[in-house]
C-alpha cells in the first residue's frame, strides 16, 4: 500500500531528512585512513541521539548498528567494526537514517579515503550523478520506471552496471514502504508517481558485473567479481512543483 503524505507530514519528514543528512555529512567527514568503521558509526549515532531522534537502522530486522559502512567491493550493509580500519584509497559507502516525529529519513553517499584511483573517482562521480538523474525523473504524472530508466541509462552509458537484487523504496512512518523503486526499468512503466509520495532513491552501481552475494555474516553484500561499487541515496518527495530532496544537510 502506498501512503501519500500531506504537506504537514512532509514538513515532519523534512526534519527527519535533515537530521539524517547532517549525520551522513559528519560521518563522511570522519572518513580517513586509520579510522575504524565503528568510530564513524558512533559519530552518526551520537549526532542523531543529540537531536532527539532515533537511528532507524539500529535493530531493524536485527541490524546491529546506526550506519551501514561498505568498503570497495562491498556494495551495501557492511557492519561497522572496531577491527575494520579504513585505508588510503578506500571507497567508503555510508548509509544511515534517523526517525523523529514518527517519520523516517534515509540517505547514503560514497566517500574517498585520502587519494583514490581515477577509476574509483569516476565510479563515485557517476553514481552520484545517476542518483540526480533519477531524482530529476521523479515527477508527478510519471512512473516509477522513469526513475529506473534514467539511472540505468546514465550508469550504463558510462560502462557500469546497476545492482538488481536491491532497490529503492517508499519511506514514511516506516523505513521501507511501497512502492519498490528499482534503479533499472522502462519509461512509462510501473506505478504512477503522485504528489505526496516519498521515495528513497538509491542507485548501487558496480564497476564490473551487476551480480552481488551476501556474506556469511548475513548482512554484508559484495560484488561477485570483487570489483568496486558505489552507493548514493536521497529521500525525495514528489510534489506538484517537482521532486524535493528531504535529506538536505
Ligand atoms: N539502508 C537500507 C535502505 O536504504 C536499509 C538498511 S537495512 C538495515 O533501504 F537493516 F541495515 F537497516
Ligand atoms: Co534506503
Amino acid at each position: 500500500m502506498i501512503v501519500l503524505k500531506t504537506k504537514r507530514e512532509l514538513d515532519l519528514m523534512r526534519e527527519a531528512g535533515h537530521i539524517s543528512a547532517v549525520a551522513l555529512k559528519l560521518a563522511g567527514e570522519a572518513v580517513q585512513p586509520g579510522v575504524s568503521t565503528e568510530e564513524i558509526d558512533r559519530i552518526a549515532y551520537e549526532y542523531i541521539k543529540k537531536c532527539g531522534a532515533e537511528p532507524n537502522f539500529l535493530n531493524y530486522n536485527g541490524y546491529p548498528a546506526t550506519a551501514c559502512i561498505s568498503i570497495n567491493d562491498e556494495v551495501i550493509h557492511g557492519i561497522p567494526s572496531k577491527k575494520r580500519i579504513i585505508k588510503e584509497g578506500d571507497l567508503v559507502s555510508i548509509d544511515l537514517g534517523a526517525r523523529i516525529n514518527g517519520f523516517n529519513g534515509d540517505n547514503a553517499a560514497t566517500f574517498a579515503a585520502g587519494r583514490i584511483s581515477p577509476q574509483a573517482q569516476r565510479l563515485m562521480d557517476t553514481t552520484r550523478e545517476a542518483l540526480y538523474e533519477g531524482i530529476r525523473a521523479a515527477v508527478a504524472g510519471g512512473r516509477v520506471g522513469d526513475i529506473g530508466a534514467a539511472v540505468q541509462e546514465y550508469a550504463q552509458a558510462r560502462g557500469y552496471s546497476v545492482v538488481r537484487d536491491f532497490v529503492g523504496h517508499g519511506i514514511g512512518s516506516k523505513l521501507h514502504e511501497d512502492p519498490s523503486v528499482p534503479n533499472f526499468g522502462i519509461r512509462k512503466r510501473g506505478v504512477r508517481l503522485m504528489p505526496g509520495m516519498t521515495l528513497a532513491i538509491e542507485p548501487m552501481i558496480n564497476e564490473g558485473s551487476y551480480g552481488v552475494k551476501t556474506m556469511p555474516d548475513g548482512w554484508t553484500v559484495k560484488t561477485v567479481d570483487g570489483k568496486l561499487s558505489a552507493h548514493f541515496e536521497h529521500t525525495v518527495a514528489i510534489t506538484p512543483d517537482g521532486p524535493v530532496i528531504l535529506t538536505k544537510a
